[in-house]
């Protein structure tokens, strides 16, 4: 990787402040009801750890939009952390403030800090010098282990790398690899699985994955649109009206470029979204007038391998090189329990995508880089 990692500067003792994701989704009860965020951040965590350094870590949850929101509070994730950990993780109630400041001063080498939602701050989004400036202020060196978060240029994610050594956390640097790793090298066949409900958000990922994979299979409510491109009547299903053209653009692309693209061929309808409402499986050109496709059919299913979670358990089974993001997607691996067989689950959504996109990722670029060797040896006389 082209960043410094946090194996390339010395953090011993020192007081390292470490932008994570704890963005987890939160049961009726306001506790964590999903925690791979959190766990996918421990390797930093113990290696700081054991390097006896004063660990202040910060995140934002959900998006309060610059005010306190009661649900939106940090502590349930302290408690989850600390029983993940097995160690006392101290909440601090603001987020780089008088609280924050005296916090850090008490702290012992391997203690571990979780400051309140960095997101109950205006300051956060608009990625304000001063906030920044007051963030860096409790630390020594940042470490940036927020893959999910990095394509936000917020304070947390690029401000504060303007005034602390920057260096990139393992997770991070993994997700990055991973990422890399697909697009430079990927192992052929390779096969694209797409979803979600909008054709608008996946658009520029499909178009830059149409130079590299052989085969793009659609599912998710944004199917409907290419169906409809292709000519069929999808009744009232979900549909992005305006995004009609460039789906058949997709498509015709896609052919050009030897490109599989593979749509549901059966879809289960049903005439409004009352549960009960009488669903059936039909043909996609045979979808009754004002019925709206709700999930793919069984023929789909045994086409793409199955709908998202057969789908998710299709590919722990094979051998090939399985990558999955995104929440949903995410969510369905774990409900199959099969995430221990899937070679990597990316903590990012928007991020994900962003990378595969080709975009360039904010809170990475922020990130210091690696000392390059001269190509040609400097003769000094
Ligand atoms: C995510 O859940 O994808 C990340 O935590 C980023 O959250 P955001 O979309 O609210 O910035």
């Amino acid at each position: 990787m082209a960043k410094k990692t946090i194996r390339d500067i010395d953090v011993v003792g020192k007081r390292v402040l470490v932008r994570v994701d704890f963005n987890v989704p939160l049961d009726k009860d306001g506790q964590v009801a999903e925690d791979g965020r959190i766990r996918a951040v421990l390797p930093t965590i113990k290696y700081l750890i054991e390097r006896d350094a004063k660990i202040i870590l910060f995140s934002h949850l959900g998006r309060p939009k610059g005010k306190v929101a009661e649900r939106f509070k940090m502590d349930p994730v302290a408690k989850r952390l600390s029983e993940i950990i097995g160690r006392a993780v101290v909440k601090v109630d603001d987020c780089g403030g008088a609280a924050s400041r005296q916090a850090v001063e008490r702290m012992q080498g391997s203690d571990v800090l979780l400051l309140e939602n960095v997101r109950f701050y205006p300051e956060e989004e608009k990625n304000d010098e001063e906030f920044a400036r007051r963030l860096a202020g409790l630390a020594d060196v940042f470490v940036n282990d927020a893959f999910g978060t990095a394509h936000r240029a917020h304070a947390s994610t690029v401000g504060v790398a303007k005034f602390l050594p920057a260096v990139a956390g393992f997770l991070m640097e993994k997700e990055l690899s991973v990422l890399e790793r697909l697009l430079t090298r990927p192992v052929h066949p390779f096969a694209a699985v797409i979803g979600g409900a909008k054709v608008s958000d996946k658009i520029g990922v499909i178009f830059s994955l149409l130079d590299k994979v052989d085969i793009i299979i659609i599912g998710g409510g944004m199917a409907n649109t290419f169906l409809k491109a292709q000519g069929h009547d999808i009744g009232r299903s979900l549909l992005e009206i305006d995004k009609v053209d460039l789906a058949g653009n997709t498509i015709n692309e896609a052919e050009s470029k030897g490109v599989k693209f593979l749509l549901p061929v059966d879809v289960v309808v049903a005439p409004d979204l009352t549960p009960g409402a009488g669903q059936k499986t039909v043909s996609v050109d045979d979808i009754p007038t004002g019925w709206m496709a709700l999930d793919i059919g069984p023929e789909t299913i045994e086409m793409f391998t199955g709908a998202t979670e057969a789908i998710a358990l299709a590919l722990a089974d094979s051998k090939a090189t399985t990558v999955v993001g995104g929440g949903d997607s995410v969510a369905a691996v774990r409900k199959t329990g099969v995430s221990g067989k899937i070679t990597h689950i990316s903590t990012g959504g928007g991020a994900t995508l962003g990378f595969l996109e080709g975009k360039k990722l904010p809170g990475v670029a922020a990130l210091m880089d690696k000392e390059t060797i001269p190509a040609h040896p400097l003769v000094c006389v």
